[in-house]
């Protein structure tokens, strides 16, 4: 087991766990963090003896997303900052992903979602998109990801107005496979994740790399994604939205056009 930034990773037989452990903060990302989960992923990717990557947080919480501090006194700079690390390290990763979430899931806690091969929730995790909400615009592929998969009606309801919804939901528009009670969903998902890793391990990567085929245009509308996110992390509608969050105000966009 190493401890590091905030992030524990444990090794389970041939399932590396990851869980965020920033409690204080609701597990919310630093760069540090980042750096730790890709550091987890090429570690999975480079040893033949790891055949999953488990990502978790703290029993009532994944992550409230980017930290918010971070986002203002120390944003993304391009391709080779760490959130940029991780989004690209998950969306390549060639061998499968699981996550196992519950309490807050927001913003690139929901995201990262869609680039799990299986993700199974608690009862009371809530999960959320905020980013139009902050100024900013979607990201990690959801702008093509998400009106994929509940189409561009419920997609709208979920990025534009960033509206949270709630762990059955997340099964219902495919977010997760499989809601369990808060008591157990830690367990449920390390047995679907020892389950997956006890198939033939070459036989897997390559029924993933065949299903992510589907969709060949994502990494540029990632890359595109990212630039415009980046962009808007400078914008005033996003600087009025992070000073609200960091002074336990209301945002107020009345004077943008
Ligand atoms: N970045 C930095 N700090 C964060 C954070 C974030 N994303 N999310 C929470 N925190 C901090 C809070 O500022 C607070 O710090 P304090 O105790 O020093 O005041 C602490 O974590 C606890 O958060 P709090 O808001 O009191 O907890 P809550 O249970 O009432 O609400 C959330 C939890 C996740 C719903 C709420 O914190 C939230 O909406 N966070 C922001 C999520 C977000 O917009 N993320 C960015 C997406 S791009």
């Amino acid at each position: 087991m190493s401890h590091d930034s905030h992030v524990i990773v444990e090794q389970h037989g041939t399932v590396l766990r990851v869980a965020l452990n920033r409690p204080e903060k609701k597990n919310a990302l630093t760069h540090a963090m980042y750096t730790a989960m890709s550091d987890a992923i090429d570690r999975v990717e480079q040893d033949p003896g790891l055949r999953v990557l488990l990502l978790t947080g703290t029993a009532d919480c994944f992550t409230s997303g980017n930290d918010m501090l971070d986002f203002m006194t120390n944003p993304p700079a391009g391709g080779g900052s760490p959130v940029m690390r991780f989004l690209e390290g998950i969306r390549r990763m060639a061998k499968p992903l699981v996550a196992a979430v519950n309490g807050p899931a927001v913003g690139v806690g929901t995201t990262l979602l869609l680039h799990c091969d299986l993700a199974y929730a608690g009862r009371s995790a809530k999960l959320q998109m905020p980013f139009v909400s902050l100024g900013l615009c979607p990201e990690a592929g959801s702008s093509l990801l998400v009106p994929m998969m509940v189409g561009q009606r419920k997609a709208a309801q979920l990025l534009l107005l960033g509206e949270t919804f709630s762990a059955e939901e997340a099964r219902e528009y495919g977010f997760v496979n499989a809601v369990f009670d808060d008591a157990d969903y830690q367990q449920k998902a390390m047995e679907k994740a020892q389950q997956l890793a006890a198939q033939p391990p070459a036989s897997v990567r390559l029924a993933k790399a065949q299903m992510r085929a589907s969709f060949p245009q994502l990494s540029e509308v990632m890359m595109k994604e990212g630039a415009e996110f980046i962009a808007r992390l400078k914008s005033p509608e996003a600087m009025e939205a992070m000073s609200a969050f960091m002074q336990k105000r209301k945002p107020d966009f009345s004077r943008f056009s």
